[in-house]
């Protein structure tokens, strides 16, 4: 058996347009770090569109997978795609800050793998009406759980300009956090900033050249920082590294994947902690990447980096 099917799912879709799909990245290396065998329970705390766990599931079963995700339309998804492994899932709407509570309302004391594979899937990102993507108009929204109340729209007309700024600098590691935000008041003084490209359009003609020569959208970084504050990002993965010691049983393995360096920094840092406490061993004692030929298949795996550990007795 591969250890990764690299095809993405080309099934029909409720909501009609396009099918969904995501690439997992860095999925044959997931599934050696994690070492699935049969009958264990684990966990993926982003279930996505199930494509981690649709490598993973062959090798668990009779185990179970728990799949949680804030998103119930990847849920739907997955549940679809999963259909095959239904008795062994548990597909549950929740945060992963949430996993303790989730684990002890299924009866489940601890786990043997726990996967997070953090930020959005491209299914996400290339939905208009989410709001995720400088490059197609729609709504400032950016929840990855909908049923949340606050939107990117309300942190870009309510926040302080002092905080924006703040946000952008901290979690966008943006240069010209300050100018965009200024600019941002001022703006909204004016009219309301309604969509994503509104926004992306106001920076690109805030920041020096228009971003002309940047490697990356001028927006990216700003739209990053709204997406962290929206979605409560930081102090969720914060949350799930400070209970993971005790959600993992001796010799269970956890690996996150994660795609920008404040969060692979948090990660880090709780592993070697872990280390030091003697929780972990660490399985991983530099990130791992995606290898070449991944790079020019999927180039959204091109800023991913894993890391993982296993838990000591
Ligand atoms: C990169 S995608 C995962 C893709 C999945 N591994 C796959 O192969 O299809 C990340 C998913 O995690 C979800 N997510 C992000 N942060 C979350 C959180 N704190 N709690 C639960 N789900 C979260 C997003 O809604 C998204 O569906």
């Amino acid at each position: 058996m591969p250890l990764c099917e690299m095809e993405p799912p080309t099934f029909a879709l409720s909501s009609g347009h396009h099918p969904p799909h995501h690439r997992p990245v860095l999925c044959e290396t997931v599934v050696e770090l994690l070492a699935p065998q049969s009958g264990r329970v684990f966990v993926d705390c982003t279930l996505g569109l199930g494509g981690h766990a649709l490598s993973l599931l062959p090798r668990l079963t009779p185990g179970r997978l728990i799949g949680l995700d804030a998103d119930p339309h990847a849920l739907d998804v997955a549940r679809a795609r999963l259909v095959e492994f239904a008795p062994h899932v548990h597909f549950v709407h929740a945060n992963f800050r949430e996993l303790p509570q989730v684990l002890s309302s299924l009866g489940v004391e601890r786990v043997q793998g726990v996967l997070a594979d953090l930020g959005m899937s491209s299914f996400q990102v290339e939905a208009p009406e989410r709001g995720f993507s400088f490059l197609r108009e729609g709504p400032l929204d950016m929840r990855m759980d909908p049923t949340q109340p606050r939107t990117a729209a309300e942190i870009v007309a309510r926040w302080p300009e002092r905080d924006l700024a703040d946000l952008l600098a901290n979690c966008g590691e943006e240069r010209w956090a300050r100018r965009i935000a200024r600019r941002i008041a001022e703006t909204r003084r004016r009219a309301p900033i309604r969509t994503t490209t509104d926004l992306a359009q106001l920076i690109a003609e805030t920041v020096p050249g228009g971003g002309r020569g940047m490697r990356i959208h001028p927006a990216t970084r700003t739209f990053q920082a709204l997406r962290m504050a929206v979605n409560d990002e930081a102090s969720s993965l914060d949350e799930l590294l400070r209970v993971l010691p005790d959600v993992l049983a001796p010799g269970g393995r956890a690996a996150i994947i994660t795609f920008h360096s404040l969060e692979d920094r948090a990660v880090k840092r709780a592993f070697q902690q872990g280390r030091r406490d003697g929780q972990y061993h660490l399985l991983t004692r530099k990130p791992m990447r995606p290898s070449e030929q991944e790079l020019a298949e999927n180039p959204r795996s091109r800023s991913a980096k894993v890391r993982a550990v296993e838990r000591l007795a």
